[in-house]
C-alpha cells in the first residue's frame, strides 16, 4: 500500500465548535500557526491565511455565490477547492484538504514539508 501523502491535523473536535464568523469563513490554528477555513456547500475547505498577493486578509473577504474566495483588499478571486486564481491575476491560493470525520475536522499537511515551508 502506498504510503499515504499527508498527514493529518485535528483543528476542531467538530464543525459546530469552530467559530465561524458571519461570512462562513473562521480562522483556526494549526500547530501555531493561522489559517482560514471555509464553510461552502456543507463542506469545509483550508486554505492561507492571507492573499498571496498582498497579504489581504482573507477571513475578511467573502465567499462569492460559486464558491470562489474573494479578497478584501483587491478582490482577487480564488477557487476554493484548487486555489486557482480565476479572476486572472496568475496568482496560486495554497490550500490543504478537509477530512471530517467522526472525531473532529482534520487538515492533510503533505508529508516531507516543515510546516514554516508549507505555511509561506
Ligand atoms: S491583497 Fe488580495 S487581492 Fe491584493
Amino acid at each position: 500500500m502506498a504510503e499515504e501523502k499527508y498527514t493529518w491535523h485535528k483543528v476542531a473536535g467538530h464543525t459546530n465548535e469552530i467559530e465561524w464568523q458571519e461570512n462562513n469563513i473562521a480562522v483556526v490554528e494549526l500547530k501555531g500557526k493561522k489559517i482560514c477555513l471555509a464553510m461552502f456547500n456543507n463542506s469545509v475547505f483550508a486554505f492561507a491565511f492571507k492573499c498571496p498577493h498582498a497579504g489581504g486578509l482573507l477571513a475578511d473577504g467573502y465567499i462569492d455565490a460559486i464558491g470562489n474566495i474573494v479578497c478584501p483588499v483587491h478582490r482577487y478571486k480564488y477557487n476554493i477547492s484548487n486555489g486557482r486564481n480565476v479572476s486572472g491575476e496568475g496568482y496560486y491560493l495554497k490550500h490543504w484538504p478537509v477530512e471530517l470525520r467522526e472525531d473532529g475536522v482534520y487538515v492533510g499537511m503533505e508529508r516531507g514539508k516543515g510546516v514554516f515551508d508549507w505555511l509561506k
